[in-house]
């Protein structure tokens, strides 16, 4: 397994709409694996194959935090939200991609996802609490979203200049 490198906002393959993954190919599930080592290794709890600049239909999540619990890593290929409560719920969001910087969003509480797992079976399950947020900020991936878009302009232009100037401190690094 490989850690891929992870692009950084502001990227033009961040605002992407990702493509459907027509055929789970053994090349596309070691891409998979690649991307829970990862996550797991920044440390995250999500990634979408945009955010290594694989524009795809696939999500990683692991969102068990407890280091002393069984790790669920989970591999999802083209997941769809079926179904979303009227409730919502916010949580404070980050991202790999937008390091450091955090902001309190408010989604639907809890959802139903439907995907393709690594073996090609589909699935179709509900998701609340952390794994809810986090499976909808990473579907907003596969759509070109980022959870700064959730925010008024100000905050995300603010954010936005704070991490182009880091990009610009690692370019010269
Ligand atoms: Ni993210």
């Amino acid at each position: 397994m490989t850690i891929r490198p992870i692009l950084l906002h502001p990227d033009p393959r961040l605002k992407k709409p990702a493509a459907p993954v027509a055929e789970i190919t053994p090349d596309l599930v070691a891409l998979a694996r690649d991307m829970l080592e990862t996550m797991y290794d920044a440390p995250g709890i999500g990634l979408a194959a945009p955010q290594i600049g694989v524009s795809k239909r696939l999500i990683v999540m692991d969102c068990i935090k407890d280091p002393e619990a069984e790790p669920r890593p989970m591999i999802l290929f083209n997941p769809e939200i079926t179904w979303a409560s009227e409730a919502r719920s916010s949580y404070e969001e980050g991202c790999l991609s937008i390091p450091e910087q955090y902001a309190e969003i408010e989604r639907p509480a809890e959802v139903r996802v439907r995907w393709r797992d690594e073996t090609g079976a589909e699935h179709e399950e509900p998701f609340s609490g952390l794994w809810a947020t986090c499976v909808q900020h990473e579907i907003d991936h596969l759509d070109g979203k980022l959870f700064i878009d959730y925010l008024g302009p100000l905050k995300r232009q603010l954010i936005t200049r704070k991490m182009m100037k880091l990009k610009r401190e690692q370019a010269r690094a």
